[in-house]
């Protein structure tokens, strides 16, 4: 089974093809990926129209490219998935068109796709991972603990009740005056960091309903910030330290409370995996410490190539043929966007102190 994935909800413009073979495993036939990071870059974040803008006028070239990588025709293709949700609106309706104009001209199947579904289903073509696993999302955008027990069946154990853990990464780089995005220049700058000189809480502890909290901690790095003031390259180093350091405990306490729930649940699981994706999953302390407290709790610890953890339409295609092969609908031509769009459709919203509220 050969599908087409087009992934256009952010600020990077993709299209792919992926093989699904009878034995359930997968093979990536082409993976093109066009990043939009210079066009956003001196705004410090993504803006929503430039990017919308930029997928239509590059989408079409690189589908084509994307089929001609793969050596597979358009008429041999099985279904074109797209990502039509959650996301920007306007990148979404771009790639939607986009899907369904091809879909409709080769009389293909159609089938609309949920970007986080799609992460969600990354480990099975990497690493063959059998339901159920544990999932933990961290971008830009989501901050999850995700009990993934089938295609299209998944359970929400957390989620963040304000930013999401990319977000805070990329705010705390702004107040300090780091690049964008900031995620990178945050680990980059904590190599140099002194690890006593500030102490930071850790969000969350204890808590037991498994969410994150990211806000207080990055007005807690802000008002260090202001009384260090003007900050050295010293003392903006050890701020990034103490801010990493207290994420990788936050995320560390509530893992290993998720891995404990997930053994009472599935105690006779001979293999139980916990899986990391997302852009955040390319910091190395953080899958470090995801590494050690799998270990420790006798799970297998998977992180997808960082490639196929940030975003990409490798996995929109992989869930499309997982879906299908899930013997699940193909979508009509009608299908809306939706920029948001819980996993889980059954979990409760958790506002927090957050401004934007809770993330889907
Ligand atoms: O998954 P992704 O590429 O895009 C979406 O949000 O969907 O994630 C991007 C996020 C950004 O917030 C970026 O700062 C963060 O991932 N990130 C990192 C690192 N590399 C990227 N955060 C912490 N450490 C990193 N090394
Ligand atoms: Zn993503």
């Amino acid at each position: 089974m050969d599908i087409l994935g087009i992934e256009t909800s952010c600020d990077e413009t993709a299209a792919s093809v992926v093989r699904r073979l009878p034995d359930g495993s997968g093979q990536i036939m082409s993976d093109v990926v066009l990043s939009q990071l210079d066009l956003h870059s001196a705004f410090g974040g993504v803006v929503p129209e430039l990017a919308a803008r930029s997928h239509v006028s590059t989408l079409d070239r690189l589908v084509n490219q994307a089929l001609e990588e793969s050596g597979v025709a358009l008429a041999d293709i099985d279904a074109v998935a797209v990502t039509s949700g959650p996301g920007l609106i306007g990148g979404l309706m771009v790639g939607l068109m986009t899907a369904k104009a091809i879909a409709m001209a080769s009389g293909k199947p159609f089938i609309g796709i949920n970007h986080l579904e799609g992460h969600a289903l990354t480990a099975r073509l990497t690493d063959n991972v059998a339901f159920p696993y544990l999932l933990l999302l961290v971008s830009g955008g989501h901050t999850q603990i995700v009990l993934v027990k089938g295609v299209n069946n998944y359970e929400r154990w957390g989620t963040t009740i304000d930013d999401a853990l990319g977000e805070a990464f990329d705010k705390t780089a702004k107040l300090l005056g780091l690049g964008y995005p900031g995620g990178p220049a945050v680990e980059q700058a904590a190599l140099e960091g002194e690890p006593k000189r500030f102490r930071l809480p850790v969000p969350m502890r204890k808590d037991p309903r498994l969410d994150f909290s990211f806000s207080g901690l990055k007005t807690a790095v802000r008002q260090m910030a202001e009384e260090q003031a003007p900050l050295s390259q010293q003392t903006i180093a050890d701020l990034c330290l103490a801010f990493q350091t207290s994420v990788t405990s936050s995320i560390d306490d509530r893992i290993s409370m998720a891995l404990e729930r997930f053994s009472e649940r599935f105690g006779a699981e001979s293999k139980p995996a916990l899986v990391v994706a997302g852009g955040v999953a390319a910091n190395k302390a953080i899958r470090a410490t995801l590494e050690t407290r799998a270990s420790k709790a006798g799970f297998q610890f998977i992180a997808p190539p960082l490639n196929l953890c940030t975003d990409n339409a490798v996995m929109i295609a992989w869930a499309g043929a997982e879906r299908l092969a899930a013997g699940l609908p193909t979508d009509e031509l009608d299908l809306a966007p939706r920029s948001r769009w819980p996993l889980d459709q059954t979990a409760k919203a958790v506002i927090g102190h957050g401004k934007r509220g809770a993330k889907a």
